[in-house]
């Protein structure tokens, strides 16, 4: 996709260094170490999402939890731009931008690392060629499952039938656990319409239903997998 020209992009992006993470491969193993650092009140846990976009999930949701840190990787640059205007503008201390496209997230995240890791409206790359594009492609599970903790947990949202109906299946295939899953979000009771995303209000806007599951990480003693 075709970035967006932002006025002065890399001047503003510069003086909103200080809300993102250049580094991130060097802070792999040491994640809670760094953000404790940044925020001496930070005592909880770790939450990632990939594809954050504008950051207003991400904002809304460290907003209500000050204890725990949220981090949003963004690949565009324009669009990291606008999420960190936000957070700034929220005054939120717990929330940082890691400014790169996640492709290996063991290159970022050490084991254990993340309490969850959120899918908001991933790119659905809808060619069957691109299918390892998908965030939810069973070679991301595959790594999520190892920086997550035991126990911990993906939620991933979409409009699309098509990818909700592959990440399904990659779940399945990676003998994952789908503890909590709709075709319709916002009819159904689940906490997970409480704190929306940007696409997802759009898409509501246009009368879309919101498909969500929740995947649970095997805690230790949860029997053999194929990964
Ligand atoms: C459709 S938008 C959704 C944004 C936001 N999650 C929401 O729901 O409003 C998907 C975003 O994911 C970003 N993206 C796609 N693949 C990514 C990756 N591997 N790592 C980080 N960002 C990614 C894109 O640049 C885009 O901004």
């Amino acid at each position: 996709m075709r970035q967006r020209k932002v006025k002065n992009e890399q001047v503003r992006l510069a003086s909103l260094e200080y809300l993102q993470v250049q580094n991130s491969s060097e802070i792999r193993s040491r994640w809670s170490e760094f953000l404790k650092e940044k925020n001496s009140a930070f005592k909880g846990d770790i939450y990632l999402e990939a594809g954050c976009g504008r950051g207003h999930f991400l904002a809304a949701l460290a907003a209500e939890h000050p204890e725990n840190f949220y981090l949003g990787a963004e690949g565009r640059s324009s669009v990291v731009l606008r999420g960190l205007e936000l957070v700034r503008d929220k005054a939120l201390d717990n929330v940082l931008y890691i400014p790169e496209f996640i492709l290996d997230i063991e290159t970022f995240f050490a084991d254990s690392e993340l309490a969850g890791i959120y899918l908001n409206f991933s790119d659905p790359w809808p060619k069957a060629r691109h299918a390892k594009r998908r965030l939810t492609h069973r070679d991301y599970l595959k790594g999520y499952k190892k920086v997550l903790v035991p126990g911990g947990f993906i939620e991933f949202k979409t409009d699309s039938l098509a990818l909700f109906d592959f990440t399904l299946d990659e779940c399945r295939a990676a003998g994952l656990a789908i503890e909590e899953c709709t075709e319709d979000l916002h009819r159904s009771g689940l906490p997970a319409r409480l704190v929306t995303t940007q696409y997802e209000d759009r898409f509501r806007l246009l009368g879309k239903p919101i498909r969500y599951c929740r995947i649970r990480i095997p805690a230790k003693s949860d029997s053999e997998l194929p990964y």
